[in-house]
């Protein structure tokens, strides 16, 4: 039975709320101009209200809930203490044009979180400004131009990166005026050297390079890559999205990468997807110091202050950055501290390689060597088998309880199934999500219908991605008839 929306549980006269006798004189309404006369608020009672919003809530995929392994978004748990260090009122209380001596203590933590920042990642100059790992990207790269305008080398107009790149890397070169140019994969799943090789030339502005990538492989050969790029008199940027997996093992700096964005969202903890929020803070070397983005916390003898580097290529967005953010990812360094940071590395590679070898018996492993936070499978075996789809199998997965991994991506793996388990989660919970992968298996095998029709135990079934994300229908009207609405499971 569909359930009533919250409109149709309206009742004339039945009241939410008590309001107290008026005691100031009675305002004006709004003029009319300014009002509609049919206005068809729901009529509840608080019960209703409540209880609409809790099962709404319900229905959400939430990491609170479910096991979330979505490759290359680090769906980890994010301490709750993190939520109450950000709600201190002396944090959340203060406003970005409050004069900097009223705020000492806000600017200390973005001090303290740049040290940090700069000495895990290696390099030495911090912003904390951009919004998310995309903008810190494309602030990287505004950078690096700005670098090269400054030498007057103009005639660098390409920008390397490699086919398995998440999406924004190519997008991001685009937008600061870059022609991009894919950079091959050898058998491994590393960088073709010879094809880099080949494609480096007086062009060259960068090269982009996620380490470890997003085929969830660390590249051996990544000092051999910094040395050939930096030969050619280009820079080494890093797509610093997937730091979780070398904490406090691997400085990019020491790699040789020269300006680095890190996702404090995902690696620092941040409840985040479906858009937001994000912080994308830039480490780079002394050498792009002078191009970040202003403006940077700096101490002057027991004060903190801000200030401009010199050649600085402007703000990327208003005041100083999502500071919010900022306490939470400080909050779990120093929860953390250098040997707790190396363990969360140490327990995000355990994991996703434990699920690496407890699945790949039954699911294609494209490339079979030791991954890093995250493992890429195939569902190719289940579609040439079966019939059945990677679309199919992740579907599936929400029926035992499970949100799916992120699919189709990277596109150099056909059926791509990519598993981030994060270190947060316990045997138990992996033991478990094997067990639903190797019975969808053996669905494929015995009722493929089962799992081109699933999810079947959700409020809404298998739906038309295609429609939903050109005609999304988001809004309820009032006065259309029920039997038009879409019904469950339905293409909307
Ligand atoms: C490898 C990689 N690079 C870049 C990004 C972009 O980060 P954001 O979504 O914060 O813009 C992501 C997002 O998860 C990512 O996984």
């Amino acid at each position: 039975m569909t359930e009533p929306l919250i409109f149709e549980l309206s009742q004339p006269g039945r009241r939410g709320v008590a309001l107290p006798p008026l005691d100031v004189p009675e305002a004006e309404p709004l003029p009319a101009e300014f009002r509609r006369e049919e206005l068809p608020l729901p009529e509840l009672s608080e019960l209703d209200v409540v209880r609409h919003f809790v099962r709404l809530s319900q229905r959400n995929f939430a990491i609170d809930s479910v096991f979330y392994p979505l490759g290359s978004c680090t769906m980890k748990y994010n301490p709750k203490v993190h939520e109450e260090v950000a709600r201190l009122r002396g944090f959340q209380q203060i406003h970005p044009l409050q004069p900097v001596e009223t705020v000492q203590g806000a600017l200390a933590v973005m001090f303290h979180l740049q040290r940090a920042l700069a000495e895990i990642s290696g390099l030495p100059a911090v912003s904390l400004q951009p919004a998310a790992g995309a903008q810190g990207e494309l602030t990287g790269i505004l950078m690096v131009r700005a670098w090269l305008r400054d030498r007057g080398e103009d005639e660098r107009t390409v920008v390397l990166v490699p086919e398995s790149a998440h999406g924004t890397n190519p997008a991001t070169a685009a937008m600061a005026g870059f022609t991009v140019k894919a950079v091959r994969a050898d058998r491994n799943g590393n960088v073709d050297l010879e094809h880099l090789r080949a494609l480096l030339g007086p062009d060259v502005a960068a090269m982009m390079l996620t380490q470890p990538s997003t085929l969830g492989l660390f590249d051996p050969n990544i000092e051999e890559i910094a040395r050939v790029v930096h030969a050619a008199g280009a820079l080494l940027y890093g797509d610093g999205a997937n730091l979780n997996a070398i904490l406090g093992k691997v400085k990019p700096g020491d790699c040789g990468f020269d300006v680095i964005h890190i996702n404090l969202h995902k690696t620092f903890t941040t409840p985040h997807g479906g858009g937001g929020p994000g912080a994308g803070p830039v480490c780079a070397t002394a050498a792009l110091a002078p191009y970040l983005p202003a403006p940077i916390v700096v101490q002057q003898g027991d004060r903190y202050a801000f200030h401009a580097p010199e050649r600085t290529i402007g703000k990327v967005r208003a005041f100083y950055g999502h500071f919010g953010m900022f306490v939470r990812a400080y909050a779990y360094i120093c929860g953390l501290g250098a040997e707790g940071l190396r363990e969360v590395a140490e327990h995000a590679v355990l994991n996703a390689n434990y699920l690496r070898c407890r699945l790949r018996d039954v699911y294609e492993l494209p490339f079979d060597r030791i991954c890093m936070h995250e493992v890429v499978f195939s569902g190719n075996r289940q579609k040439q088998e079966c019939g059945v789809r990677t679309l199919d199998i992740a579907k599936r997965l929400i029926d035992y309880g499970f949100h799916p991994p992120t699919i189709y991506f990277p596109l150099v793996v056909e059926e791509a199934l990519m598993i981030e388990p994060t270190e947060t989660e316990s045997r138990e919970t992996l033991d478990r999500f094997i067990a639903a992968m190797r019975t969808i298996a053996d669905e494929a095998r015995t009722n493929p219908e089962l799992l081109k029709h699933a999810p079947t135990t959700t409020p809404v079934g298998r739906l038309d991605e295609a429609l939903a994300a050109r005609r999304p229908d988001l809004r309820w009207q009032p006065h259309r008839e029920a039997a038009e609405r879409t019904p469950p499971g339905s293409a909307h």
